[in-house]
């Protein structure tokens, strides 16, 4: 059972700035949610109960939008938005929050190491949300589903990316056991191409044995002098089992400006208010 999920978001977010000088990357909207409701939605739907943030500066917009906004709730009340009013109170209501701050953002490792207390002493999952994945089955799911039916101590979302752009991820050496299911034999965060163990690139889901805690105690800094994740997940992989899975879904990397709009399109597009203004709209422009 993985009961816990772990939400990173204490980064800069600079490739977002001005955006994001005040107001945490996670808060920008995918159409109308945070970027980190919808990865909170996806862990619910994944079975995780807990969620667990970890919060760095402007983490008061994180924590009031997962809270109860009384004087919001009494003024949709008032004009009698109900409908409204119950998807308000949803967002509170959809699991436990919990949080931890990451005073600075000495990594992705190091955010994740925050969570320590909180997680404990059982497998939990981790979620990026600036990683936005549009698929049939939650990502979440599907790796507690690889988890569970392969006896896995972690299992990694991975995904194929083209040679060139290696340098941007963690990238795995693998074996196949199944389709779409590898055994990562080893890992390396951000590889120049030529020395990149193949073109199978780690994305922002994970499900991690609680022995990556003492691995990111030892971990030194790596790659952009941070305390990389994935230099604390190579250690256990001599030790552990540690699957790659090939997820069913399509992602866009939110985390940067033209994958966050792509995103936005995407979703838009499929919004049954949005869509059909949307696509005139894009049909419009592309006669220009
Ligand atoms: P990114 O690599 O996207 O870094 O972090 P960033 O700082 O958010 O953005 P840029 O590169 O400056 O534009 C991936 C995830 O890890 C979190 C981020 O919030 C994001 O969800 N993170 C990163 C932390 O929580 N702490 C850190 O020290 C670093």
């Amino acid at each position: 059972m993985i009961r816990k999920a772990v939400f990173p978001a204490a980064g800069f977010g600079t490739r977002f700035l001005p955006a994001t000088k005040a107001s945490p990357k996670e808060m920008l909207p995918l159409v109308d949610k945070p970027l980190i409701q919808h990865g909170v939605e996806e862990a619910c739907a994944a079975g995780v109960r807990d969620m667990i943030i970890v919060n760095g500066r402007g983490k008061y917009a994180i924590e009031d939008h997962f809270d109860i906004s009384y004087e919001l709730e009494s003024l949709l009340r008032k004009k009698g938005e109900d409908a409204q009013l119950a998807a308000m109170r949803a967002i509170t209501d959809m699991a436990d929050f919990f949080y931890v701050r990451q005073n600075l953002p000495l990594g992705l490792g190091h955010a994740v190491l925050r969570a320590m207390d909180l997680v404990g002493e059982e497998p939990f999952a981790v979620v990026l949300s600036d990683d936005v994945i549009d698929s049939k089955v939650p990502v979440l799911r599907q790796l507690i589903d690889v988890y569970e039916r392969y006896s896995a101590d972690s299992v990694l979302a991975i995904e194929r990316v083209p040679r060139e752009q290696v340098s941007r991820y963690g990238i795995i050496k693998w074996k196949k056991i199944a389709e779409g299911v590898y055994e990562v034999l080893d890992m390396v965060e951000k590889p120049k191409p030529a020395k990149a163990p193949s073109d199978l690139a780690i994305i922002g889901r994970y499900i991690l044995s609680p022995a990556i805690f003492p691995a990111l105690a030892e971990t030194r800094p790596g790659a952009g002098g941070e305390i990389q994740l994935t230099d604390a997940m190579r250690s256990l992989v001599a030790r552990e089992r540690v699957l790659g899975y090939e997820f069913e879904g399509v992602r866009y990397d939110a985390g940067n400006k033209l994958g966050f709009l792509m995103a936005n399109i995407a979703f838009a597009l499929k919004d049954p208010e949005l869509g059909p203004g949307l696509r005139a709209f894009l049909a419009k422009e592309r006669k220009k």
